[in-house]
């Protein structure tokens, strides 16, 4: 270890990993380690990671609630992009990352830092969304990933290390899932899980209740939306962190939210994957539903070709401050002014379906919808338009005549 380093910001969950690289960092490189923890609604109880950062020798702690900020500048412009990873995920984990380096970057500036340092390990997409969000930030600031560069292979070996250092543990039964977890879902993978082939046992779930065991009854919710953003439901105005938990609540106790997937990885693997992302589920159908309402054709489908998947992709591969992601914002933005409005939704036993939905912006004109007497489309125009429309293909036809 050549570089020095002196001061270093450390995302700290106060699990066994980051516990031991506190410790290690400190030793390793003589270095001031100072924790940071970011509560994104993943409802842990923060002061036990306090508690965890002082026994085991934090030389400062920060804990901040970032779920408001999440949520507004992370979760709702996904929501609004319509940002679904290959069709299925829904991005909870990739959209809290890019959040947590900023905080970690912007603290090390503050505290005069030369580094930060995440528990990522070297096979997954976490470690590149770090570290590529804090080199866009900050191109000058170091990002240390102890458990890529370290000798630790097993679990065993870092509870020893945590016994032969002091570090208070609580040594609980291994769980074989690795999951992460906060306010837009929750990430299980490994286990039984790496073979695609298996169902995934009920006990991997925490979320969500199996839709069999859901109530025989459905439940109907209201959402309203303002410009592409959820502001209320049932009645009741809503702040967006709050709005998330009592849908995660409700949908999990349908059954609705959850997801599998064999994804591809950046790293270039495909692992498959579990998520738990009742709300996320719930608000992607209705903000769908009030597209469906109020924008135009083109614009619609040219959102959901071009933007939507691209979106998803930068999230997905740690590219939040890339100049294309802001970019694609700025389009989003000037399709959501007028996605206002009521969606209703049924959810039941795991199912999510919008049973209604209306907007004051609604490009929905009955009395050209309609097959009554109330009809005012002007058919007479349609068989001039028919023919015009098809000419490219009456020419290639005669063509081919032509030709045989
Ligand atoms: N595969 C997801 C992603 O890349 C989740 C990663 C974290 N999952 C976990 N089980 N630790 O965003």
């Amino acid at each position: 270890m050549s570089e020095r380093i002196e001061k270093i910001i450390l995302a700290y969950s106060g699990g066994l990993d980051t516990s031991v690289i506190l410790k290690w960092l400190q030793e390793e490189y003589g270095a001031e380690v100072i924790t940071f923890t970011a509560d994104l609604g993943q409802g842990e109880n923060l002061a036990i990671a306090k508690d965890r950062a002082e026994k085991t020798g934090a030389n400062k702690i920060y804990i901040e609630d970032l779920k408001g900020e999440f949520v507004a500048n992370y979760v709702f412009p996904a929501l609004q992009a319509g940002a679904v990873y290959e069709s299925k995920y829904m991005l909870a984990t990739a959209l809290g990352r890019p959040l947590i380096a900023k905080r970690l970057v912007e603290i090390a500036e503050e505290e005069g830092a030369d580094a930060i340092a995440h528990g990522c390990t070297g096979k997954g997409n976490d470690q590149v969304r770090f570290d590529v969000t804090a080199t866009a930030l900050n191109p000058d600031i170091k990002v240390l990933a102890p458990v890529r560069e370290w000798s630790m292979k097993s679990r065993e070996e870092e509870i020893e290390y945590a016994l032969q250092h002091q570090i208070p543990i609580t040594v609980t039964q291994e769980s074989p899932y690795s999951t992460d977890l906060n306010l837009w879902g929750r990430s299980i993978e490994c286990g039984v899980l790496e073979d695609p082939s298996v169902e995934p046992p009920e006990e991997i779930y925490e979320m969500t209740v199996s839709p069999q065991a859901a109530p025989n009854e459905p439940a109907y919710i209201e959402i309203y939306f303002e410009g592409g953003v959820p502001v209320g439901l049932n009645g009741q105005e809503m702040d967006g962190a709050e709005l998330i938990q009592t849908l995660n609540k409700i949908g999990g106790s349908n059954g609705v939210g959850r997801v599998d997937l064999v994804e591809n990885r950046l790293v270039g693997i495909k692992s498959r994957e579990i998520y738990e992302c009742p709300a996320a589920t719930i608000l992607f159908a209705a903000h769908k539903g009030l597209e469906e309402l109020t924008l135009e054709r083109e614009t619609l489908h040219y959102k959901n070709a071009m933007v939507s998947p691209r979106y998803a992709e930068l999230v997905y591969y740690g590219l939040w401050f890339h100049p294309l992601r802001e970019a694609l914002d700025a389009f989003v933005k000037t399709t959501q002014q007028n996605v206002t409005g009521r969606v209703r939704m049924r959810l039941y036993k795991g199912a999510c379906m919008l049973v209604g939905r209306e907007s004051p912006y609604s490009l929905y004109d009955y009395s050209l919808a309609t097959y009554d007497r109330g009809d005012m489309f002007d058919r007479t125009a349609a068989e001039g338009f028919i023919k015009i429309w098809g000419l490219p293909l009456r020419v290639a036809a005669c063509l081919c005549a032509a030709k045989r």
